[in-house]
């Protein structure tokens, strides 16, 4: 059967069907995936009954993998997964959920607020794929938001007044926006704000889009409270309704989102039911700005 797409989203998202990832892909299938995110931005697969060694085969076979090397609070040790995954469960190396206080789990609530994977490094990341292994009884869902729909929607003025601007982004931002402060120095020095254009144009489909994340704290050359007011009133406008696509998890699916095109966030479930979502990444392949000399 050939792979189809059906649009489930408002301006975006699409459902594939006729395609079983666990199994190597023929260039045309794998060049259909590629044309298929291009235009959706988010695609969704269900039923994939994958192993981690399938799952990151997958990936791979898509382009370069990025790492996870320290970007939690896990200490190396605490790994459930090896640094090929992103482990964005709410487990323990036991497989046991976080006490409701326990510091990885707060620090990774920073995944609730909407954010675009990795604009914390230097060379962000290109596509994130999220697998379900197992899901809470309710909540949980992510929320997907179009950001070529939304800088399409700006006024003029605002487009202009945009277009050359650099925001910092850091972990640190995004956590601060949680009242999460309490950073180590080593750990400081690990989120060190990095550089990124805020608005970006894709280079498959050379459309612009609003390069939003929650890690954008700071605009170069502007003062903190007018850009932190800048960065609100442009993340309230790129995340109504007509531009957002949420996903409600069953076991089984792969959910693959364009970072480039998308920002996303998690939803809230309860604290004590295991969320096992597994995710690999695609490294992208610039900065989106020069950054600052050392
Ligand atoms: C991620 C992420 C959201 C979620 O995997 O990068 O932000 O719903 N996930 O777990
Ligand atoms: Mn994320």
């Amino acid at each position: 059967m050939p792979l189809t797409i059906r649009q489930v989203g408002p301006c975006f998202a699409g459902e594939v069907a006729g395609i079983d990832l666990t199994k190597p892909l023929p260039a045309a299938d794998i060049a259909a995936i590629h044309a298929g995110m291009d235009k959706y931005a988010v695609l969704v697969f269900h039923d994939q009954d994958f192993t981690d060694a399938q799952q990151l085969t997958f990936t791979q076979s898509l382009g370069p993998l990025e790492l996870a090397i320290g970007t939690s609070l896990r200490r190396p040790e605490d790994h459930r997964l090896p640094t090929t995954f992103a482990d964005v469960s709410n487990l323990d190396r036991d497989n046991k959920p976080f006490a409701r206080d326990d510091r990885r789990r707060l620090f990774a609530i920073g995944n609730r607020l909407w954010h675009s994977d990795s604009s914390f490094k230097v060379i962000p990341a290109k596509y994130s794929l999220l697998h379900a292994r197992s899901i809470p009884s309710r909540g949980g869902n992510t929320e997907f938001a179009y950001m070529p729909g939304a800088y399409d929607a700006l006024d003029q003025e605002t487009k202009d007044l945009i277009e050359d601007l650099v925001c910092e982004h850091s972990q640190m931002y995004s956590r601060a926006k949680l009242g999460f402060t309490d950073f180590t120095p080593e750990e400081r020095e690990r989120f060190k704000p990095v550089r990124q254009r805020l608005v970006r144009t894709h280079p498959s489909t050379g459309r612009k889009s609003l390069y939003l994340s929650s890690h954008a704290g700071t605009i170069i050359g502007w003062p903190e409270p007018e850009a932190k007011a800048l960065l609100l009133d442009l993340t309230e406008a790129a995340t109504q309704r007509e531009f957002v696509y949420s996903h409600k998890w069953r076991v089984g699916d792969l959910v693959m989102w364009d970072n480039r095109q998308t920002m996303h966030r998690a939803r809230p479930f309860p604290h004590d039911e295991p969320r096992d979502v597994r995710r690999t990444t695609l490294m992208g392949d610039a900065p989106t700005v020069a950054q600052q000399a050392a």
